[in-house]
C-alpha cells in the first residue's frame, strides 16, 4: 500500500541494471516503515517476471550475534548452482568456495585459497560478473548496517565495483542510528546510487491498508484509519500492530453478516496503550501460557531460531511445543522460514524485544514486584526517612553543631560565672549558673557520644531535642527564680529557639526539623501556660516593666513563628535533598551512580574495619538486550536495568545500596552481611544473570579488590550459565 512510486523507482533501477548501467538501490526508512516487506515484494515480482534472473538475498540481524561472513554465506549460497559459474577462473572459485562450500563439490580440482579478504572480494566480484554475463542478477541485503563486519565490507566493495554488469544491488537501511549513518556515508558518493526513502503512510493510505486487513464498513474504516494515522504517524508496523491489538482485545469484531465492526467501546476515544511496547505486550498477554513460554524462550535464542533448540530445552512436550509454535505463527508473531522446516524468525524485531524484556524477567523465581499501591499520603512526604547519603551529610552537620554548641555554651558560661562570683548569695544568679553549667555538660556529652558511636539519626533527634530543651530550661529557670515575665516575654533566650530549630536542618533529615519544631512549640506553650496559671501576670502590683503586658495572642503568635521556622528548615532539607539527589544518581536509570557507590562503600568499609563487622559487595552483569537505544523513548537496556533494580530492591534491607556501576552493571553494597548471606539473598537472580559476591574481610580489605573479586565471580557465573544453555551463536556455527 502506498508504495507505487517507490516500486516504480526500483523497477527503473532494475531495468537500468539489465541494460548494463550500474544500479545500486538504497531503501531507507525508519523501523517498521516496510523496508523488508517492500524488498520481499519486489523480489517476488522479479522472480515471477523474470524467472531466469538469479536472486541472491540475505537478511542481517545483529552484528554481535552474527559470526563473521554469515550474511555473505547466506547471500551467496545460491551461486553454487548458478549458470555461468564456469566463466570464473579456478583461483576465484577457490576463494568463493570458502563462503560457498558447495562450489568445491561442483569443481573438485580447485587449488587451495588463502584467507586474504581482499582476494576474496575480487573473487566474488569476478564470479558475479561472469554469472551476470549469462543471467541478470539481483543481490539484496536487508538491514545491511546490521550485518557482520566482513559481510558489510564485501557488500560495500561490490557496490563500488559492480557497475556496468547486469546486476542490481538492493540494500536496505533502517535510519536513525550510528551504524545506519556510517553505512549511508560509505555509499553516498556512488554515482549509480538511487535512494528510495519509504515515508510514513498518508491518511488515505492508512485507510487502504486497514481495508486490506479488515473488511470494515466504509465509514467506520475511515474513522478508525484517521485515528490510527494520528496515533502512529503513518508507520505501517505500528498500524499493523495496533489493529491486531484492537482485534485481539475484542474492540473490532466480526458481525453476523461476516463484516467486521467497531465495538461500542471504540465509539469514544481509542483505548490505545501508550507506546508500541505496550501494544505488543498486550498481544503477548493474550497468548496461551505455553505459547508465551515458547516465545520467551525463543526470544532468548535470537531473532531467528531453530525449533529443535526449543525442543532440546525440554520445557514443553513436543506436541505442546508444535501447538504453541502454530499459535504464534497464526497470530503473526513468528514467521516460518520457507524451505527450512523448523526454522522461525520473529515477524518483527520489536516483537522479540518486547518478549525478551517483558516475558523473560517474569519467568524467573523473583518475588513479584510490589503492587503500585495507593498514592503516598501527604504526611509520608513530611515524615520521610532520608537515604543513606543524607546520613553522611547529617553526620557532618551534627559534628558542626556539636562543636558550635560546646563553644557557645562555654562562652555563655562566662556571664553567670562572673555574676556568681560577684554576688554568690543571689538566688537567680545561682540558678543561672547551674543551668548554663548543665548546658555545657550536655554539650560535652553529645560531642562524646558522637565521637564514640558516630552519627546515627537517633543522635540527631536527641541532640536537636536537647538543644531546644536547653532553651526551654533557660526560660524555666526564670520561673524558678521567681521572674515569670522574663520567661514569657524574654527578648533574648526565646530567639535561641530559632537557632536550634534552623540548626536542626543541618542533620539533613526532615523528621528532625519537624520534631525540633514540635518540641519547641510544646515546651514553650507549657512554660507560658504554667506561668499564666501560677501568677496573675498583668496584676498592676506585679510590675511587668520592663517587659510589657502579658497576652495570649502574642504568645500564640510566637508559637506560630516557631512553626514557620520549622517549616523553613524542613524546606531547606527538602531542597538540599533534591540537589544532592541529582548529584548522586544516574540520570537515566535513577539508581545511585558509581561515584556515590564507591564513597558509601569506603565509609562502610572504614566502619566495618573499626567495629569488626562484615560488609558484602555484589556485582551483577546484565546480559545485553537484543538491541538497544532506539525508538520508543527508552533505551531497552536502561529499562531492563531499572526493572531489575526494582526486583532487587525488594529483597534488600534498608541501608543497602544499589547503584549503576557501569553499562549493564549493577553494584550492591550490603553492610553487616557476609558474602554467604549476600549470595543467599541474591540467589533468585542466578537463573537470569551473572552475579558475583565478595565479602569483607574474607575476600579482601579494599574496595578495589572486593570489586575485582565480585567481578570475576560474576563472569564465572555468567559462563556457567552459558555453558548450561549454549548461546545461539554456538548453534549457528554448528
Ligand atoms: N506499504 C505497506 N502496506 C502494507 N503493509 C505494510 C506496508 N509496509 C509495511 N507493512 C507491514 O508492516 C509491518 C512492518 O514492516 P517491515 O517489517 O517490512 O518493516 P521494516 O521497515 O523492515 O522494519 P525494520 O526497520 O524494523 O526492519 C509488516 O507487517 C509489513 O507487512
Ligand atoms: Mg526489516
Amino acid at each position: 500500500v502506498g508504495r507505487a512510486a517507490a516500486f516504480a523507482d526500483l523497477r527503473a533501477a532494475w531495468k537500468a541494471a539489465r541494460d548494463g548501467r550500474p544500479a545500486v538501490a538504497l531503501v531507507t526508512g525508519e523501523e517498521g516503515s516496510g523496508k523488508t516487506r517492500f524488498t520481499d515484494e519486489f523480489l517476488r515480482w522479479v522472480e515471477a517476471d523474470q524467472p531466469e534472473a538469479l536472486v541472491l538475498r540475505a537478511r542481517a540481524y545483529e552484528p554481535e550475534r552474527e559470526t563473521p561472513w554469515s550474511v555473505a554465506r547466506e547471500l551467496l549460497a545460491p551461486l553454487r548452482a548458478a549458470p555461468g559459474l564456469g566463466g570464473a577462473d579456478a583461483g576465484a572459485l577457490a576463494h568463493l568456495a570458502r563462503l560457498v562450500p558447495g562450489v568445491r563439490e561442483r569443481y573438485r580440482e580447485l587449488p587451495d585459497a588463502g584467507d586474504d579478504e581482499h582476494r576474496l572480494h575480487e573473487a566474488v566480484l569476478q564470479v558475479i560478473l561472469s554469472v551476470a554475463a549469462e543471467v541478470p542478477v539481483v543481490l539484496a541485503v536487508d538491514d545491511l548496517p546490521l550485518a557482520d563486519a566482513p559481510s558489510r565490507r564485501l557488500a560495500i566493495f561490490l557496490a563500488r565495483r559492480l557497475g556496468g554488469a547486469s546486476v542490481l544491488l538492493l540494500y536496505t537501511v533502517r535510519t536513525g542510528d550510528a551504524a545506519a549513518h556510517a553505512t549511508t556515508l560509505e555509499l553516498r558518493d556512488l554515482p549509480a546510487l538511487r535512494r528510495i526513502a519509504l515515508k510514513p503512510l498518508r491518511p488515505a493510505e492508512v485507510e487502504a491498508m486497514l481495508r486490506s486487513m479488515l473488511p470494515l464498513p466504509a465509514q467506520e474504516c475511515r474513522e478508525l484509519a484517521a485515528r490510527l494515522h494520528s496515533e502512529t504517524g503513518g508507520n505501517p508496523l505500528y498500524i499493523f500492530e495496533l489493529s491486531a491489538a484492537l482485534v485481539e482485545a475484542g474492540h473490532i469484531e466480526p458481525g453476523e453478516d461476516g463484516r467486521w465492526r467497531l465495538s461500542v467501546s471504540l465509539l469514544g476515544p481509542l483505548p490505545l496503550p501508550a507506546g508500541m511496547r505496550d501494544v505488543v505486550a498486550r498481544r503477548l498477554g493474550r497468548l496461551s501460557g505455553a505459547a508465551r513460554d515458547t516465545l520467551a524462550a525463543a526470544a532468548a535464542l535470537g531473532e531467528r531460531f531453530d525449533a529443535a533448540r526449543l525442543a532440546a530445552a525440554g520445557e514443553l512436550a513436543p506436541r505442546e511445543l508444535s501447538d504453541a509454535l502454530d499459535e504464534l505463527v497464526t497470530r503473526r508473531l513468528l514467521r516460518d522460514t520457507p524451505g527450512r522446516p523448523g526454522n522461525y524468525t520473529f515477524s518483527h524485531s520489536i516483537i522479540r524485544r518486547v518478549a525478551y524484556e517483558r516475558l523473560l524477567p517474569a519467568r524467573s523465581a523473583a518475588p513479584p514486584p510490589e503492587p503500585a499501591g495507593p498514592r503516598r499520603p501527604w504526611y509520608r512526604k513530611l515524615w520521610q526517612t532520608p537515604d543513606a547519603v543524607f546520613v553522611d551529610a547529617g553526620s557532618a552537620g551534627e559534628w558542626l553543631t556539636a562543636r558550635l554548641r560546646l563553644a557557645v555554651m562555654a562562652l555563655l558560661l562566662i556571664l553567670p560565672t562572673v555574676n556568681l562570683l560577684t554576688e554568690p548569695s543571689y538566688g537567680p544568679y545561682r540558678t543561672g549558673f547551674v543551668v548554663t553549667l548543665l548546658a555545657v555538660a550536655v554539650a560535652v556529652i553529645l560531642l562524646q557520644l558522637l565521637r564514640r558511636d558516630g552519627y546515627r539519626p537517633w543522635l540527631g533527634f536527641l541532640s536537636s531535642g536537647l538543644d531546644v530543651s536547653l532553651v526551654s530550661l533557660g526560660l524555666a529557670s526564670f520561673i524558678w527564680a521567681g521572674d515569670p515575665h522574663a520567661a514569657v516575654n524574654s527578648k533574648t533566650t526565646f530567639e535561641i529557639y530559632f537557632l536550634a530549630v534552623l540548626a536542626a536542618s543541618l542533620r539533613y533529615d526532615r523528621r528532625i526539623c519537624i520534631s525540633a519544631g514540635a518540641i519547641a512549640i510544646a515546651q514553650y506553650l507549657a512554660i507560658v501556660a504554667y506561668a499564666d496559671a501560677r501568677w496573675e501576670l498583668n496584676d498592676p502590683g506585679f510590675a511587668p516593666f520592663p517587659y510589657g503586658m502579658f497576652s495570649w495572642v502574642a504568645q500564640i503568635g510566637r508559637a506560630i513563628l516557631l512553626g514557620a521556622a520549622a517549616l523553613l528548615s524542613w524546606e531547606l532539607v527538602r531542597r538540599a535533598q533534591h540537589l544532592r539527589e541529582m548529584a548522586v544518581r544516574d540520570q537515566v536509570t535513577g539508581l545511585f551512580n558509581r561515584n556515590f557507590f564507591e564513597t558509601r562503600a569506603r565509609v562502610e568499609l572504614a566502619r566495618a574495619r573499626r567495629y569488626g563487622y562484615d560488609v558484602a559487595v555484589a556485582l551483577l552483569e546484565i546480559p545485553a538486550p537484543p538491541r538497544t537505544g532506539e525508538r520508543f523513548g527508552h533505551d531497552a537496556g536502561d529499562e531492563r536495568l531499572r526493572s531489575l533494580a526494582e526486583r532487587i530492591r525488594g529483597v534488600l534491607r534498608e541501608g543497602d545500596v544499589i547503584a549503576r556501576y557501569g553499562i549493564g552493571e549493577i553494584a550492591l553494597l550490603l553492610p553487616e552481611a557476609n558474602a554467604d548471606e549476600a549470595a543467599r539473598t541474591l540467589d533468585f537472580l542466578r537463573a537470569d544473570l551473572g552475579c558475583g559476591v565478595a565479602g569483607f574481610p574474607a575476600d579482601g580489605g579494599h574496595l578495589e579488590i572486593l570489586m575485582q573479586v565480585a567481578g570475576s565471580r560474576a563472569w564465572t557465573a555468567h559462563y556457567a550459565r552459558e555453558a548450561a544453555s549454549p548461546a545461539p551463536r554456538a548453534a549457528a556455527s554448528a
